[in-house]
């Protein structure tokens, strides 16, 4: 008997194979049974035809409900008409559990708080399986990307003395006699040390914000890539997160057909995707989100509306860069040009999804950096080790940070980031 998955049966047309999966639907007209099978690697059906089946076997497979677990053998034969392009014609069944009441997820439509009560079982619908495929493809994408050039990968801590975004988003708990850690939000600071020893390096972690923001586009934890490198200015920044974000689409594109087309991803769109993006300064855009009628003012961040308005206006990321010092954190270089802007950019994601990434050249000189402490009334004392990089051999350097889950949301073409992570953590979600 040949054990397999739904993904390897083309393999085993004419053959009879083992699945062991999920019954997500099943059909019977009294004698003829079609059970829809998922094992998590894809979807098929197999006809059991009473006649054939043993006796007991059947009477089992008549109880089975929605969501039991099963073990199917049966011949494979291409089906052209099925999406898996095969079906099988089903030789014996066994039920390893088989549920005592209904599903609770059915095909209606269920609103969104009742499906995030739901998550642990929500999972398993095709939808939700298909996103956390395209999620993995992600992920996997960045780290072949920054392994195959020369990035290594370097783990920042999670529990932290100190804040590396802006201490109003701070989750913080106490930390034994030493008083308050912190739940990292970013691992940058961390990673700048690492590259005045590995020249260039990346995290990638669970980071959390207490910000109390009810977007579509906020988690309270989620995952971001952090990645870092000496000698790169801020031109070099922006080129390497073209190569990182047009890495990422092309391998969605082709690794999970099948999954965008379940999620109705208009693919022609992640097509566009290709260097090299748009590129405008913050003045710029702000002059442009004028003439559409905005009101932001000359020194405002750009708001999400901004950013959503913005963005429907190109088929391709656009970059934002040089926004004013005083909305940027005290890090970033300033611009030599104009010393009230800093080397920063923001990466926009096309079709309204907005900022994916946010980077900077950092600031390497050791005056310039405490006064920017100062002004932003960062606390220097705790920061020592980080201004120490900047008084033992400091280096140009730039680096940036993406949020996985607005990447995942923007490529699977998702209205709201809480389908992204298996189980999201929003201001008023932390269940299951
Ligand atoms: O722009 P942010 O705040 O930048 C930093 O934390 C830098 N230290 C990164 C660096 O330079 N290494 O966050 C980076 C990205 C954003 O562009 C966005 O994609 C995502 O993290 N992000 C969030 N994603 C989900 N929910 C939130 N509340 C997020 N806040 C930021
Ligand atoms: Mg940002």
């Amino acid at each position: 008997m040949i054990t397999t998955t739904i993904s390897q049966i083309g393999a085993y047309v004419g053959q009879e194979v083992e699945l062991k999966g999920w019954a997500y639907n099943f059909r019977s007209s009294g004698k003829i049974f079609f059970l829809q099978l998922r094992d998590g690697t894809g979807r098929v059906q197999t006809v059991y035809s009473k006649a054939e089946l043993p006796e007991d076997q059947w009477a089992v497979l008549d109880t089975v409900r929605i969501e039991s677990s099963v073990i199917v053998r049966g011949t494979v034969k291409a089906e052209a008409r099925s999406a898996s392009g095969f079906e099988l014609t089903g030789v014996s069944f066994a039920a390893i559990q088989i549920p005592t009441e209904d599903f609770p997820i059915g095909k209606k439509e269920h609103g969104p708080d009742f499906l995030l009560d739901q998550r642990s079982l929500w999972l398993r619908s095709e939808s939700q399986w298909a996103i956390q495929r395209v999620r993995n493809t992600i992920i996997n994408a960045t780290f072949a990307y920054f392994n195959e050039n020369g990035y290594v990968k370097f783990d920042t801590p999670i529990l932290t003395p100190t804040a590396c975004e802006g201490t109003t988003e701070l989750f913080s708990i106490e930390y034994f006699d030493m008083g308050n850690a912190y739940l990292s939000q970013s691992g940058q600071l961390y990673l700048e040390a690492g590259i005045m020893s590995l020249g260039r390096a990346f995290d990638f972690g669970p980071v959390f914000r207490a910000e109390k923001s009810k977007t579509r586009r906020h988690l309270t934890e989620f995952w971001m890539m952090d990645a870092e490198a000496a000698f790169v200015d801020h031109e070099g920044n922006l080129a390497v997160q073209e190569g990182l974000v047009c890495r990422i689409v092309k391998d969605v594109l082709e690794k999970n057909r099948a999954e965008l087309a379940i999620l109705e991803r208009d693919v022609a769109a992640l097509e566009k995707v290709q260097a090299p993006f748009v590129r405008m300064t913050h003045a710029e855009a702000v002059a442009k989100l004028r003439e559409l009628g905005s009101d932001i003012g000359d020194m405002d961040d750009l708001g999400g509306d901004d950013e959503t308005v913005l963005t429907k206006l190109y088929d391709r990321p656009i970059f934002v860069e040089k926004y004013p010092a005083v909305v940027k954190a005290f890090y970033m270089k300033r611009d030599p040009m104009d010393p009230t802007r800093v080397l920063n950019a923001d990466m926009l994601a096309p079709e309204g999804y907005g900022e994916i990434i946010g980077g900077s050249q950092r600031e390497d000189d050791y005056e310039q950096l405490l006064q920017r402490m100062k002004d932003h009334n960062v606390p220097t004392e705790p920061y020592q080790w980080y201004l120490d990089l900047r008084r033992f051999g400091s280096v140009p350097h730039s680096g940036f940070g993406y949020g996985l889950e607005r990447i995942v949301a923007w490529v699977c073409g998702l209205q709201h980031i809480r389908e992204t992570i298996p189980f999201p953590r929003l201001i008023n979600r932390i269940t299951p």
